[in-house]
């Protein structure tokens, strides 16, 4: 088994946006989040010096934090290891990979993205959309909330031809294509970094969209969004789920499966008025 290139994640909080020198990459970066008015700046070796370097003399961003954490605990709370799911073999790209003949290989760099398949709602997803490829022709997904673009790359492994793949955040978009490179997959991706809502009345034959509530919620309002025949929502917890299901009873929606995962639960809807 070959070592995790990252054993340590070291996060750095600023307030204001900062501009990052393009040689970052050399100096153990990973990358950087924005979130409201705040950058996280994350670097697998302790950079404190550094960061407070970049800061403008203006004092139009702050330092605010260090934060210092095992990788492991970042996302899975466990070493990342191969994983076997739904027909899928999900392994680290530092991991030598076995798969078995009849399992679906993608390899991963998860780096700081969400989607290493760790997390129940991925997983659910993950289940879902074998399923579905295993009695349906879908040759082409709109991937809404891409993270790591797991889930794009399970699609092309069961058979999608195209896909487009949308997140908010840079970090994400930056490690998906990453992983698509790994998968030979670049050519049958097309990545933007974009409000997902912005992106609802892209034709395809299935959404994936494993996201916060809020957000789902807000593509239900859409009318432009109901021109798909396939629908997977996950990322509901608790009683979201029937609040969400209530919602969709109003439109051209069937609910064909429920999934549910320690507290999470994911979609598998059909558009009733798609031929
Ligand atoms: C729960 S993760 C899912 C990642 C991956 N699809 C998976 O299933 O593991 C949700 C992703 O959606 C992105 N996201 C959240 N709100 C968004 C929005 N309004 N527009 C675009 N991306 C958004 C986040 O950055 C995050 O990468």
């Amino acid at each position: 088994m070959a070592e995790c290139p990252y054993q340590k994640l070291f996060i750095y909080e600023i307030e204001g946006e900062l501009i990052l020198p393009p040689d970052l990459a050399d100096r153990k970066f990973l990358g950087c989040w924005r979130e409201g008015d705040c950058s996280y700046l994350f670097f697998t070796l302790k950079r404190e010096r550094e960061v407070k370097a970049l800061l403008g003399e203006e004092q139009i961003q702050r330092y605010l934090s260090e934060t210092i954490i095992d990788y492991k605990d970042w996302e899975a709370g466990q070493p990342l290891t191969p994983i076997r799911l739904a027909g899928f073999y999900l392994c680290p790209f530092w991991e030598e990979p076995h798969p078995q003949p009849e399992e679906q290989l993608i390899r991963l760099d998860p780096g700081v993205a969400f989607g290493s398949g760790f997390h129940p709602t991925t997983q659910m997803c993950l289940r879902l959309i074998s399923r579905l490829y295993h009695t349906t022709t879908l040759p082409t997904v709109l991937d809404l909330g891409t993270g790591t673009g797991i889930l794009s790359l399970a699609c092309l492994a069961m058979g999608a031809k195209r896909i487009l793949a949308v997140d908010n955040h840079t970090l994400a978009i930056a490690t998906a294509q990453k992983n698509a490179v790994y998968n030979r997959a670049e050519n049958h991706i097309t990545f933007v970094c974009g409000d997902v809502l912005d992106y609802l009345a892209t034709p395809a034959d299935l959404v994936l969209a494993n996201i916060f509530f809020s957000v789902l919620s807000s593509m239900l309002d859409q009318e432009v969004f109901f021109n798909k025949p396939w629908y997977i929502f996950s990322g509901l917890i608790g009683t979201e789920v029937n609040k969400f299901i209530t919602r969709m009873q109003r439109l051209p929606l069937e609910v064909v499966q429920v999934l549910d995962d320690n507290l999470w639960f994911a979609i598998l809807a059909r558009n009733t008025a798609s031929t």
